[in-house]
């Protein structure tokens, strides 16, 4: 969501609150730098093209079907990948202009179409959506929710089953991440002396989070969502979901909903995704923490001193982002009740004071299956989740997901399978997660500033994760992974300006992570670091100052030997997101009025065209020039670039600091390319391809959102007119019916 400057109506900030106060280097603390060439540009990672089949976020078979795409199960173990054609791609489109009009842009010879906006029906029998505010909150449950968020494609076959080749009809499961409440009810919500006093528009609010799964169909040139499908679902805070991994049924997940801490209500916060090699759906619960209520006053005494270090270092800290805590009278199952952290009863059975560390992990849901009850992941740690991106998939190796905790000075993650990955687990559904998310080895990134990396593992008794670190006694597995944020700070883990979506290169393994921007308080001129070196100002066009890193960048990293198990990687940075009117010290991409963005956010690589990245932005500071976007980009690899010393000023005390770091090479017009611009106030956010990749899903996010007077809205997108602005889903196609981008 978008970051910069947006707080929500009760003032909260809703996306990138900084909670990390550990000693960690995010920097310059770390020794003399050695800054060596030979180290960056000497771990000799070859290719590792015939062994990847890799697939994340968007994917058009979820999950390992990329390269080649394999078949649904039962399926015989597929043969390593071919070598992608030597043919290089080529961008095939003319940029697209920088905009603030209140429309989507695309390049000439594309169309793109609304499909599935915030509210429509899923289910035979409900009806169209008002969009007033109007509709029957009990039909919420059966419509499509708001703030639409990352996403992926799922092949369906004519037997119902996973086909990453179909090229006509899947299932599309995405995210929905947040809310914007004043277009949700008929004057927004209805808050009287911080109380929200109208139940049913909470009731709403419930079900507009979560996840959808919807099929989608070509029918002649055009693609739609079809109504009564019965793989058609929501996921929504009220869904029961188990847990599975070290922390389930420990006493840190006991609540008064579940006494033995197997299972709670719902996800939340869903942002980026990720898919499994088996064919399922990873949702990612993100800004967890602001929803629930802690009253730390009366309720500190009565906490540990541990518990109140957890809160501290998640950010559980507020009265609750949407108040949900508030309503009265609560339901007979504490619908409402359970968003408050207080300790109310004799134990933890008796109230919610555990409500919070039931959320924070990555969520499993078997598209295919609508009766399936979704799996928090507990392996994979408990953070700011923004996205899981599956590594490369090879037979009778361990599999990899690569993870960003979205806040200000959060982490880089990865989490290894013990077991290895057996084709024959195609199909298999949450059974097949239990086999390999449920048992593995969960690492954090301290990026050196030599240009190399280590991967730390979170593990008790290892790397001072121990009961006598000092600024928290670790006690046992579910506790290292619950508060993964702290076992990373124990770690020595590297600080980094707010990591969000992560993708892998199937042409080269190579690992790409958004680091969407930071402000000065969090990276000052002094602690910028050789994978996090710039401050600067970012003057916008009225001369207003935006000091730190307000623009982001792109780290990318190659594991050892191109082996995603490996221990160590060498980095550098891909991508400086800029203006392009900027000092050579700040534009070090050397971006153009083409390509010049701020802010990038979701990033996905191709499956139809190994080796294209899409990236989307979601942006605040250069939002005076331009609409959010979707770009275009070919990407080389790791060291294509080199060593750097740049000289950081800082306009507001007339300071300069030189910084070294590692430059990918420029990308130039022929590498990275405007394809999309957004309508006003939005963010662009998950994207996926149909089986053929002749058809391109893109969400657009909270058009508008910054509407204060419901009769004004800023934006009116898609529908047009007068009307209230919606998130939704459109899907691009070429008009020639040729790959989308090339
Ligand atoms: Fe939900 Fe980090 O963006
Ligand atoms: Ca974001
Ligand atoms: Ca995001």
């Amino acid at each position: 969501m978008t970051a910069n400057t947006r707080t929500d109506a009760h003032g909260v900030d809703l996306d990138d609150v900084g909670t990390n106060d550990s000693p960690n280097p995010s920097f310059t603390d770390l020794v003399a730098s050695r800054l060596s060439r030979r180290h960056l540009f000497g771990l000799g990672v070859g290719t590792a093209g015939t062994a990847l089949l890799q697939a994340c976020g968007g994917g058009s078979g979820g999950g390992g079907a990329a390269f080649p795409i394999l078949p649904p199960a039962p399926a015989p173990a597929p043969a390593p990948a071919p070598a992608p054609s030597p043919t290089p791609l080529k961008l095939g489109f003319n940029p697209v202009a920088k905009s603030l009009a209140d429309v989507v842009t695309v390049p000439a010879g594309y169309t793109a179409s609304v499909l599935y906006r915030l509210g429509d029906p899923i289910a035979a029998g409900v009806a169209a959506y008002k969009n007033d505010g109007t509709d029957d909150p009990a039909t919420y449950d059966r419509r499509a929710g708001d703030h639409h968020d990352g996403m992926t494609f799922f092949g369906v076959n004519a037997a119902n089953k996973w086909d990453a080749t179909s090229a006509t009809r899947g299932l599309l499961v995405m995210n929905h991440e947040a809310i914007t409440p004043l277009f949700l009810h008929p004057a927004g919500q209805t808050i009287v002396s911080g109380v929200r006093t109208v139940a049913d528009e909470v009731q709403r609010e419930f079900y507009l989070h979560g996840v959808s799964v919807i099929e989608v169909n070509k029918n002649g040139n055009a693609w739609s969502y079809k109504q009564d499908s019965s793989f058609n679902r929501r996921v929504h805070t009220l869904t029961e979901m188990q847990f599975s991994g070290p922390a389930a049924k420990t006493d840190y997940l006991k609540t008064k909903y579940s006494t033995d801490g197997s299972k709670t209500r719902g996800t939340l916060n869903n942002c980026a995704n990720g898919t499994t090699p088996w064919g399922t759906y990873l949702t990612c619960e993100e800004n967890w923490a602001g929803y629930f209520r802690r009253i730390k006053g009366t309720d500190d005494s009565k906490r540990s001193m541990k518990e109140l270090a957890s809160f501290g270092r998640y950010g559980v800290a507020s009265t609750g982002r949407e108040l949900w805590a508030t309503v009265t009278p609560d339901t007979a199952d504490g619908q409402y009740g359970r968003w408050n952290t207080e300790v109310i009863g004799a134990s933890a059975t008796d109230d919610y004071r555990n409500g919070h560390n039931t959320y924070g992990w990555v969520v499993e849901i078997d598209p295919f299956n609508p009766t399936s009850t979704p799996k928090k992941r507990t392996a994979l740690g408990r953070f700011g989740h923004e996205g899981a991106c599956l590594g490369p998939v090879v037979v009778g190796k361990p599999l990899v997901w690569y993870m960003g905790d979205d806040s200000r000075n959060e982490y880089i993650y990865k989490f290894v399978s013990t077991k290895n990955w057996d084709a024959a687990d195609i199909g298999g559904g949450m059974a097949s997660g239990d086999k390999y998310m449920d048992d593995g080895r969960l690492y954090v990134a301290r990026f050196d500033e030599d240009g190399t990396g280590v991967w730390l593992e979170l593990k008790l008794g290892v790397n001072n994760i121990t009961s006598n670190y000092d600024k928290y006694a670790f006690a046992d597995a579910a506790d290292v992974v619950i508060n993964a944020r702290l076992a990373a700070d124990a770690a020595g883990a590297t600080k980094m300006d707010r990591p969000e979506w992560t993708a892998v290169n199937p042409k080269t393994g190579d690992v790409y992570v958004t680091l969407t921007n930071t402000n000065a308080a969090s990276r000052p001129i002094d602690k910028t670091s050789a994978s996090n070196p710039r401050y600067y100002d970012d003057q916008t066009t009225a001369n207003k100052s935006q000091l730190g890193n307000p623009n982001g960048h792109i780290v990318r990293f190659a594991d050892e030997n191109a082996d995603p198990t490996s221990l160590r990687f060498k980095w550098d940075v891909y991508l400086f997101a800029a203006r392009s009117t900027a000092s050579a010290d700040v534009n070090l991409s050397q971006l153009t009025a083409d390509n010049d963005l701020s802010s990038p956010d979701g990033m996905w690589f191709s499956h139809a065209a190994p080796g294209l990245l899409w990236l989307q932005t979601d942006d605040g500071a250069y939002t005076d020039v331009t609409n959010c976007m979707l770009l275009a980009a070919l990407p080389g690899k790791v060291g294509d670039g080199g060593a750097k010393v740049i000289t950081n000023v800082d306009t507001a005390s007339s300071r300069t600091r030189t910084q070294n770091t590692f430059v990918g090479k420029a990308p130039g017009t022929e590498g990275l390319r405007r394809f999309l611009v957004g309508p006003v106030d939005c963010e662009l956010t998950g994207i996926a391809e149909s089986g053929d990749g002749r058809a391109l899903f893109v969400n657009i996010q909270h058009p508008g959102e910054g509407t204060s007077d419901i009769a004004a809205p800023i934006s009116h997108w898609p529908d047009g007119g007068a009307s209230r602005p919606r998130s939704a889903t459109v899907v691009i196609t070429k008009n020639d019916g040729g790959l989308i981008g090339l």
